[in-house]
């Protein structure tokens, strides 16, 4: 069943005017909350933007994408590297274990790594309620130091704090027009292996 979903599920960047419900974009959101996380330490803020004002902004930020003013809400997710210290792990003395100690690199690459888990999740509840999406990678933040004009603006609009990073925009909305799923990915073998790279499952 899910499989199915994973399966029909695509990109969609052309969206119909029609406004999605508050109470299926809280389900949205509820999935992503419920993500699991590195020590549950749960990085991770999201904004639901639905004026059109933001949504500007943020598509201008997003390298002017037109599917990111054009979406119906867009969901802006930030990886919260406070989350850390907040999470008051600091008795786990091993850094294997505890990412807070694996210095400034780890942690921003640690905290970056624990929203694409919600990410997902969000991704897979939109699409069982007919909601599609996009994500949005392709923005000025910290990482990409694009834009930093635009970011500055932003951030302050948003009120991120320090270590506080935009990652990821979801776009979201009703297909404009049905079109049929092309799943364009490398074969099964190439990616899957039994035991040892190269040997088939
Ligand atoms: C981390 C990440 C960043 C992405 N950034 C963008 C983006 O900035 N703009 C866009 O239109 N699509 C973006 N995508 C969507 C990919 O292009 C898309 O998932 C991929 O081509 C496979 O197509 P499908 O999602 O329809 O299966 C991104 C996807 C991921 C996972």
């Amino acid at each position: 069943m899910l499989l199915d979903l994973i399966k029909s599920r695509k990109s969609v960047r052309k969206y119909s005017p029609k406004h999605i419900p508050d109470e299926d974009l809280r389900k949205v959101l509820e999935a992503g909350r419920l993500a699991p996380s590195w020590m549950n330490v749960q990085s991770w803020k999201f904004i639901l933007v639905k004026s059109q004002e933001m949504k500007d902004l943020l598509s201008e930020l997003s390298v002017g994408q037109a599917h990111v003013k054009n979406a119906d809400a867009l969901i802006v997710c930030i990886a919260d590297i406070n989350a850390w210290e907040e999470a008051k792990i600091t008795h786990i003395k091993n850094p294997a274990l505890n990412p807070a100690l694996q210095g400034e690199n780890g942690l921003l690459i640690r905290t970056m790594e624990q929203i694409i888990y919600p990410i997902s999740y969000m991704m897979l509840e939109a699409e069982t309620l007919n909601i599609k999406s996009c994500i949005i990678g392709a923005l000025g933040n910290e990482i990409t130091e694009l834009l930093p004009d635009v970011y500055t603006k932003v951030r302050e609009k948003l009120g991120l704090k320090e270590n506080q990073i935009l990652s990821t925009i979801i776009t979201l909305g009703y297909e404009e027009e049905q079109t049929p799923t092309n799943k364009v990915r490398k074969n099964f073998d190439d990616v899957i292996s039994l035991e040892k790279l190269g040997n088939k499952f």
